[in-house]
């Protein structure tokens, strides 16, 4: 905790901001102090990256005020609003892979010595600005060397560059492994000491309460409430963020373990992979996949649990293993082979494989069993928009309509269409890699109770999720991976999280 001064540095008075149909934002205010991360808690949807693009230049209010250091300003673009000293980082680091990380701390204002680019000196101030931030590495190596956490705080740092007073995170942390969260909310401590002002948007319940000062909600376009963190519970805070009385024991977040009915000798085998394996990406490993059957992969990040996704969907080609479906040996050497064998991947990389922003809701829910039909026999209009309300409605999407364009739709709701995309395949196996990233917390346990629903039915699922807690309530088995490989298999109820973490520490004792 930090002593919080008296004068905001930032002043948001009355922001409004509508789009065709929706209004995303109406009147909200909200003041950020030095010294304090303030965090803003919302529904997917609820106008909290609509508020940071308001604050950052991308969009134009359409009332209200913005006051920076008692001055009203009036940022026209990001880079407006960097020279004002508020900076961003959003989840997708917005960086030049290639170039250096000297480089890409310094784009657009290298440093100059007698006309020439100071390339040493560069260097130099780069090392500097990183180990401020106890971050000690090799400046001069290309940025996409490090892992995505390291990245952030290359674009952190950009921002001590331009001596910036606030610093803005709009969902940093979904991608990082929980090390990784650590080494990021250590900088932002370090930055908070410092003076700095910290605006973060999360989902996540335990980071909230790890890091803020201060918590805004949101709720449908309005600031529902300010408090101290210490003040709120999470039970409180969920359901200020769903709106619902403050009694109400329906939105804790700490749903009970999903009941089983069938025993799991009743499953019937589907897929069987032995010695599935890819040279640098996966150590061969079995696996079998169920009929009706939840199986969760573990692991940390990088521990292989992609990469064995991957090489099932055919995504990447397996350099050994075989792989047999209902007795049946198969290869899988694209996903066409894959997605006619009744396999479906939602995949975590949203950005390279996923929505097309510029497409309805409609279309881009409609892509993968358009795939498989063939694009010679096009689904009828009148089906798809049969299959575009269904969905709409059973996941809570929110959308000004099925012909809105996905790019107008908040994150977490993009998020939604894809995983419904696959859905409406109705597939025999659907592979889920971190399919609520992104997703509120209510939605979240919403959504994985109605996956569980269909895998009851009799759906195979492969699920996939950094969120321990979650792959624990839902699988029926768990593989737990480390070092990309498998290091061992469980029934449900066998492990809980310190179990799976020492497992994932042991090493190769326990394969
Ligand atoms: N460019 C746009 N055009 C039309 N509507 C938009 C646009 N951007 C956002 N909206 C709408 O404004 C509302 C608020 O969206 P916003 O992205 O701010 O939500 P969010 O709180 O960040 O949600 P999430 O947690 O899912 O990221 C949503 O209904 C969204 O569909
Ligand atoms: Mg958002």
């Amino acid at each position: 905790m930090t002593t919080i001064s008296t004068a905001p540095v930032l002043e948001l008075r009355g922001i409004s901001k509508a789009f065709t149909g929706v209004q995303a934002l109406n009147g909200v205010s909200l003041n950020l102090y030095p010294g304090e991360v303030h965090t803003l808690m919302g529904q997917n949807g609820a106008g909290k990256s609509t508020l940071i693009k308001v604050l950052t230049g991308v969009y134009t209010p359409d009332h209200g005020q913005i006051v920076l250091a008692g001055q009203s300003i009036q940022p026209q673009s990001t880079l407006d609003a960097q020279n004002h000293g508020i900076s961003t980082v959003y989840q997708e680091v917005n960086l030049c892979p290639n170039l250096s990380v000297a480089e890409n701390i310094f784009i657009g204002r290298y440093p100059r010595k007698f006309g020439r680019i100071d390339w040493a000196g560069m260097a130099q101030q780069a090392a500097e600005l990183l180990e401020r931030m106890q971050i000690k590495i090799d400046v001069t190596v290309p940025l996409a060397h490090y892992p995505l956490a390291i990245q952030q705080m290359v674009a952190i740092s950009r921002s001590l560059l331009v001596s910036a007073k606030v610093l803005i995170l709009d969902e940093p942390t979904s991608s990082l492994d929980e090390k990784e969260v650590d080494l990021l909310f250590s900088v932002l401590r370090g930055l908070r000491e410092q003076g700095m002002a910290i605006l973060f948007v999360t989902h996540f319940l335990d980071q909230t309460y790890a890091i803020s000062d201060r918590i805004t909600v949101m709720r449908n376009g309005e600031r529902e409430g300010e408090y101290l963190a210490a003040d709120l519970s999470r039970v409180e805070l969920v359901n200020k963020m769903v709106g619902a009385p403050a009694a109400s024991e329906t939105a804790t977040p700490a749903a009970a373990p999903i009941a089983v009915d069938a025993t799991p000798s009743r499953f019937k085998s589907f897929l069987r992979a032995v010695g599935l394996g890819r040279k640098g990406a996966l150590t061969p490993m079995d696996l079998e996949i169920r009929e009706g059957e939840m199986l969760g992969l573990a692991g940390l990040l990088g521990s292989g649990r992609t990469e064995a996704a991957r090489l099932l969907f055919g995504a990447d080609k397996a350099d050994s293993g075989v792989i047999t479906i209902d007795g049946k040996e198969r290869s899988l050497s694209s996903p066409r082979d894959a997605i006619a064998a009744g396999i479906g991947f939602c995949s975590e990389d949203r950005k390279h494989e996923g929505a097309i922003l510029d497409l309805s809701v409609r279309e881009n829910l409609i892509l993968a069993l358009q795939a498989r039909s063939g694009i010679m026999r096009a689904i009828p209009l009148k089906r798809q928009q049969q299959l575009a309300e269904e969905y709409v409605k059973a996941l809570g999407i929110k959308t000004a309509s099925i012909e809105t364009p996905i790019g107008s739709l908040s994150g977490g709701n993009q998020q939604k269409v894809l995983l419904a995309r696959w859905l409406v395949t109705d597939p025999k196996l659907l592979i889920l890699d971190e399919p609520t990233r992104g997703i509120d917390v209510r939605a979240k346990q919403e959504i994985m109770d109605y996956v569980s629903a269909l895998c009851k039915k009799g759906m195979s699922i492969l699920f996939i999720s950094s969120e321990l807690p979650e792959v624990l309530r839902v699988s029926d088995r768990i593989v737990v991976m480390r070092d990309r490989k498998a290091g061992g298999e469980y029934p449900r109820g066998a492990l809980d999280e310190t179990s799976v973490l020492q497992v994932i520490a042991a090493g190769d004792q326990h394969a």
